[in-house]
């Protein structure tokens, strides 16, 4: 599987096949940590550019990397203030000079396509307003660890149709797992969203089903929440709050569920909002084996497109 010089801005960028082997990759040095010591990455750099807060991507990304025999910088929103200090497409050209991958998070979806459009080093997105794919293999990695499989799986997300949705559907509809979004009228996906990964799934078998009614979680394999109002969105919080009140996942949710439905998060978590806390805690959890997954997943996606 050769995905060497590759960009990873949405989960429609990797085929089917090209998940799965990254998914093994990802096993594979997760279990092995003999063969991060060999360093594949060595002398690689990683450039990271943030638009926006994180903990997660910033540390799995910076420490996926050390592990692996390479170096990361991380560059913070007012180091380089991008499209307004220069422009995306010089930033893109300058740093292809020195580093070997690029990775942003970034408001506008427009920002990594403009990186990945210049830039001649592979650009990964660690999360648009559009998409974030690197979160997505984790959750992947993570049903498959819990799971045994993905083909053929009932998953139901309960929130926003946001970036992380947008991925989960493009994701699920890739490797044949049904994806149902379940959020409150006015806050579906983007259609065009729906409509590319129904299309896609239906080459796989995956179903994709936007609704409001919470029993749509009956009998699922997979329940996954994210925060009611994404990076971006403070100024809306409020009023959200009273609009999502009930797209939770809570002890009501698990009782309509399968009672081994897998709990997903891909946090930062508000609890009592999109997630009760006690529920967050139950064995059926796996949301800080999910956040340790970022960086297995990551490291693979690395190796994959420039090791
Ligand atoms: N899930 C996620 O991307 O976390 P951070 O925002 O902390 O990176
Ligand atoms: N939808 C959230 C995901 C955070 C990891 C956001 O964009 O803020």
């Amino acid at each position: 599987m050769n995905l060497t010089g590759r960009n990873f801005l949405t989960m429609l960028d990797f085929s089917q096949e090209e998940i799965l082997a990254v998914l093994e990759t990802a096993k594979r040095l997760k279990a092995n940590p003999e063969e991060k010591a060999k360093h594949p990455l060595k002398n690689k750099t990683l450039a990271m550019i943030f638009q926006k807060p994180s903990l997660r991507t910033r540390v799995s990304f910076e420490t996926g990397m050390t592990q692996l025999g390479g170096h990361a910088i991380y560059l913070a929103p007012t180091d380089i203030s991008i499209g307004k200090r220069e422009t995306t497409e010089d930033i893109a050209i300058v740093l292809s000079g020195y580093v070997d991958i690029i990775m942003a998070r970034v408001f506008g979806h427009d920002i990594v396509q403009d990186l990945a459009k210049y830039a001649t080093v592979p650009v990964i997105n660690g999360l648009s307003d559009f998409s974030h794919p690197c979160q997505i293999m984790a959750d992947l990695l993570t049903i498959q660890e819990r799971k045994g499989k993905l083909a053929g799986l009932n998953a139901c997300y309960i929130g926003d149709g946001n970036n992380v949705a947008h991925s989960l559907m493009f994701g699920a509809a890739r490797v044949g797992m049904n994806m149902t979004i379940i959020c409150p009228e006015g806050y579906e996906p983007k259609a065009e969203v729906t409509a590319e990964a129904t299309r896609v799934g239906s080459e796989t078998g995956s179903t994709i089903t936007i609704t409001s009614d919470l029993a749509a979680t009956k009998n699922a394999d997979v329940v996954y929440a994210d925060v009611w109002a994404s990076m971006g969105q403070e100024e809306e919080a409020a009023a959200r709050k009273k609009l999502f009140e009930k797209y939770r996942i809570d002890a009501e949710t698990m009782k309509i569920a399968d009672p081994e439905c897998l709990i997903l998060h891909c946090l930062p978590a508000h609890y009592g909002d999109e997630i009760d806390y006690a529920t967050s805690r139950t064995p059926n959890s796996a949301i800080f084996q999910q956040a340790e997954n970022r960086m297995h997943a990551q490291s693979a996606i690395m190796v994959h497109l420039a090791g």
